[in-house]
């Protein structure tokens, strides 16, 4: 009714969509999640579920990160920060795999169950099987008193607010900062990390907001940026290291919207198979900032530029030399390696909106995708 669509348009508080809205959330929504966790004055972080569990979690052999769809994606970000800290071996499954695989799994082991609407039938049940067998379950969701937060032992809530877009935006920079917070603070805990680091991640951590603000200015940029793109049948998304699991989301979010297909692959499995795609026809985007594995990135440009691949590279403010190469740069504010996640894939959130717009698709609601699956 009439009534009902303009109660919708004014959620939606002037943005055309609510895909956009939450994307520009985003710094808000890290900083509410760090409220009353990062005490940059104290310079310290606290995870109020670490303080009352912490026996259970220091002792832990082994953490087993459960999810879906893009909460997965930010699994894969949390294995790579809670092994660099704590020093603990993690795995990250799709909880409908894990579920039916009688995986090996005792009283040793701490399962992280990631999800946004925290109704996730597959990772609902991952959790139920994971307790039965002995384990500490410790919930990351957004939903408060969803369902997974009422199976777990313990948890923490991301606080970014209702996400109403089917493409998850928001709820994965969330995972993926409250993830950050429990790597340092076990990593303090089991002293696996220099005080001097320590120290850098978290003052970094808390300018994070500040830089996604930068982030957000390129909105129409971006936006011209995807017309070039919208005629296109496949799309590749590269990232090596902290940046692999942003190219598989980029590429996740320009498939639920735009529908069209796109792959996320670490960059130097390229050659073993999706290079043999890449002719003049092929955009792509290359996660390319000025951290770790920048050389090797780069060596994987040229790979593409040879083969007169289209390449949208995301580089680091001021980089003077992929800007020569790359056929579209966007430059994005520099932070520190553990942190490019939080500033690479908001650009890749932008894009896969803009296309998906041009191509005139319901961003909100795309086809046959539900915000949350609730049965199997
Ligand atoms: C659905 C949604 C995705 C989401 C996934 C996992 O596929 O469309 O955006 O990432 O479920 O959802 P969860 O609520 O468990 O994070």
């Amino acid at each position: 009714t009439k009534v009902e669509m303009n109660l919708g348009q004014l959620e939606k508080e002037g943005y055309p969509h609510f895909m956009l809205k939450e994307i520009f959330e985003q710094p808000g929504c890290i900083h509410d999640c760090m409220r009353g966790r990062i005490n940059i004055d104290g310079n310290s972080v606290v995870l109020s579920a670490v303080i009352d569990y912490k026996e259970k979690l220091l002792k832990a052999k082994r953490f087993i990160i459960v999810a879906c769809g893009t909460s997965w994606h930010a699994g894969l970000i949390g294995k790579h920060l809670i092994e660099s800290f704590c020093r603990i071996p993690v795995e990250v499954e799709y909880a409908s795999e894990f579920r039916y695989r009688d995986p090996v799994i005792d009283e040793n082991d701490v399962v992280i169950a990631i999800s946004q609407s925290g109704e996730t039938a597959d990772t609902l049940a991952a959790v139920e099987l994971a307790k039965s067998r002995g384990a500490f379950i410790y919930g990351i969701c957004n939903a408060i008193g969803s369902s997974i937060p009422r199976a777990t032992h313990t948890g923490s809530y991301i606080h970014v607010g209702p996400e109403i877009g089917v493409a998850s935006t928001k709820a994965f920079t969330g995972q993926v900062t409250v993830l950050t917070m429990l790597a340092l603070t076990l990593a303090r805990e089991k002293r696996t990390i220099g005080e001097a680091q320590f120290l850098k991640v978290v003052h970094e951590l808390n300018g994070i907001p500040e830089k996604m603000k930068q982030v957000l200015k390129l909105n129409d940029k971006i936006a011209e940026l995807s017309k070039i793109f919208t005629y296109a049948h496949n799309f590749i998304y590269l990232g090596r290291g902290y940046s692999y699991p942003v190219a598989l989301e980029g590429a996740l979010k320009l498939k639920e919207i735009s529908y069209i297909h796109a792959e996320g692959y670490p960059a130097a499995e390229m050659k073993h198979g999706p290079i043999a795609l890449v002719d003049a026809e092929m955009p792509v985007v290359v996660i390319a900032t000025q951290n770790g594995l920048y050389e090797k990135v780069l060596s994987n440009i040229q790979e593409i530029k040879a083969r007169k691949g289209r390449v949208i590279a995301l580089v680091t403010e001021g980089d003077t030399v992929i800007s020569k190469i790359a056929d579209y740069c966007i430059e994005l504010p520099q932070t520190i390696e553990c942190l490019d996640p939080l500033i690479t894939t908001v650009p890749l959130q932008m894009l896969a909106y803009h296309v998906a717009v041009c191509k005139g698709m319901d961003v909100d609601q795309p086809r046959n995708l539900a915000k949350s699956v609730t049965v199997e």
